[in-house]
């Protein structure tokens, strides 16, 4: 098949780049498959969830996701639709990775929040939510669901504004619900969109489509139906907000979608929309100011690490979100943390399912390079500029801490290579004390779940038992003294004083009091909540 070529700058513009965030079992996984239906990447629904049990599975990279049917680790999936080029970034669903989830919307331009309509705003969306907020991306809405019984709209859409604190906009509105799920008014379009049959899901719906007053939909919904969308529809228009793209853009009100993933139906009118608003890979903010995707100058970050994806080849793979520039395969680029020039020979891209050694990319795509142990999350990569650097990613505030040590002496050295690997990663912050044994780190997580994480992956991959005493520190602050000297430095009974990989200073606290009190005894001290970006 032959295909126009196209510009570097319409390659740009057809970019869409995009993570989904989810409480588990909102039907994160489900969405994104009935996406790839309608991109045409895959044939049937159903081999993603089916090849949730196989060793293949997308996302389901570790065995202990399996387990416990959660979703530990981002993957990142493209595929086209209607002339786009969309990169879906899948984030953990679980609060205990929310750090990966940060990491992962850097390298998003912006986010869909799935919402299972029988639950409405549940605790994780709640906290994924916020850390969506944070990097001030425009966040879209997918109700789902809509073919069971379910909440009603108008106190889903009250439970959004309420809970998460942003103002909502219903692009599309659902016509019936649960077995009665008929189809969605698209309020942008003013039309109605009667799904018929589809078989269960496993191909795309067809719709009928046409005006709200065309007297077709009495028929097709049934006449109450009809009646009602009508009459709810002028309620919506005089009571909810108005639609405002560039509150949109900023993040400040969300664009809701009802649907049902499972029976695809309001999937494609959602596509349609969420596409239509989108933007393209947007200026980006590094220390030479606003780098413009559109550039010459091939650029872009880090910012996933991921180790022993694949079992059988022990292998490491750096994620980079591209910038600018365009992207051609073995070219020679600058490293700029390390100062040196590297050439990238056989990048990859996950293209569905599948991973595909890639010849060219754009801003917006996401590549995966090998990485013989030379990148850090958050390093930048540029062809020309050698002193470019990208916005730093912030290290999260581990909570939970604990002390870590091999059983076996003679795996010492397994031992510092699993955590280690695991540290460049960023699914654990490794602190040392200065007096206490040789073979004995603090380890300091977000979320406890990371522990299990550590514990599984230096069996399995390092086959290194480990032997973890969890200690009562609660906060971490980082001490920013000039002149500090720990034998000097006061500090209450009950905190600890570490140093992070680079001899820095630490403090670990088990309440606020003691933050409070070494504050006051320590004249000049800065206690710093958040590490400098890497
Ligand atoms: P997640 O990635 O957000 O964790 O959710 P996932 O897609 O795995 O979906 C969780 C469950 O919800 C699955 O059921 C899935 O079939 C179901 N589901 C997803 N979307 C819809 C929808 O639109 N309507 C209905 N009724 N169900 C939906 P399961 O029983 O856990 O798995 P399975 O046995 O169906 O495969």
């Amino acid at each position: 098949m032959t295909q126009k070529k196209l510009s570097f700058i319409d390659e740009v513009k057809r970019r869409r780049t995009f993570a989904i965030i989810s409480h588990p079992d909102a039907g994160k996984t489900t969405l994104t498959e009935k996406f790839l239906l309608y991109g045409g990447a895959i044939r049937s629904a159903g081999s993603v969830k089916s090849r949730r049990s196989s060793k293949h599975a997308v996302s389901d990279w570790m065995e202990i996701e399996k387990q416990r049917g959660i979703s530990v680790t981002s993957s990142v999936l493209q595929f086209e639709y209607n002339n786009f080029c969309i990169n879906i970034l899948d984030t953990p669903g679980h609060q205990d990775f929310s750090e990966d989830t940060y990491r992962t919307l850097m390298a998003a331009d912006s986010a869909v929040m799935v919402i299972d309509s029988s639950k409405g705003v549940e605790d994780q969306t709640k906290k994924l939510f916020h850390v969506c907020k944070m990097r001030g991306i425009p966040i879209f809405t997918f109700i789902n669901k809509l073919d069971r019984a379910g909440k009603d709209p108008f106190e889903l859409l009250e439970d959004i504004e309420k809970v998460l604190g942003i103002r909502s906009y219903p692009m599309n509105w659902p016509i019936g619900e649960g077995k009665n799920f008929k189809g969605v008014f698209n309020r942008h379009k003013k039309q109605i969109e009667a799904f018929g049959g589809g078989n269960h899901g496993q191909s795309i719906a067809k719709a009928v489509r046409g005006d709200i007053y065309d007297e077709k939909f009495s028929d097709l919904l049934g006449s109450d139906l009809h009646e009602q969308i009508k009459s709810e529809m002028e309620l919506l228009d005089i009571a909810g907000d108005d639609f405002n793209l560039e509150e949109i853009l900023q993040g400040n009100l969300t664009p809701v979608f009802f649907g049902s993933a499972l029976t695809n139906f309001g999937v494609e009118p959602f596509l349609e929309s969420f596409l239509d608003i989108t933007m393209p890979p947007k200026p980006r903010e590094s220390n030479l100011g606003e780098i413009d995707p559109k550039s010459d100058n091939f650029s872009g970050f880090i910012f996933k690490i991921q180790a022993n994806m694949n079992s059988a080849h022990r292998d490491r793979i750096a994620f980079l979100r591209i910038c600018s520039g365009k992207f051609e395969k073995g070219m020679v680029v600058n490293h700029v943390q390390k100062n040196k020039k590297i050439r990238l020979a056989q990048p990859q891209q996950f293209l569905a399912q599948d991973r595909v050694i890639v010849d060219n990319a754009y801003p917006g795509d996401i590549i995966g390079i090998h990485d013989p142990g030379i990148f850090n999350i958050g390093d930048t990569l540029s062809e020309n500029q050698s002193d470019l650097k990208y916005q730093g990613i912030p290290q999260f505030a581990p909570e939970h801490f604990a002390k870590v040590y091999t059983k076996n002496a003679l795996k010492r050295k397994q031992f510092l290579k699993g955590i280690t690997q695991l540290s460049e990663e960023g699914a654990i912050q490794v602190y040392r004390k200065p007096n206490i044994g040789v073979g004995e780190l603090i380890i300091g997580v977000v979320g406890v779940l990371q522990f299990e994480v550590l514990e599984y992956r230096l069996k399995n991959e390092y086959g290194v038992d480990l032997v973890m005493e969890r200690l009562p520190y609660r906060y971490i602050r980082w001490v920013e003294m000039d002149n500090f000297d720990s034998s000097t430095f006061s500090i209450t009974m009950d905190t600890m004083i570490v140093e992070n990989e680079e001899k820095d200073p630490v403090l670990l606290f088990q309440n606020e009091w003691s933050i409070k009190t070494v504050e006051e005894r320590n004249k000049g001290v800065i206690l710093r909540e958040v590490s400098l970006l890497r």
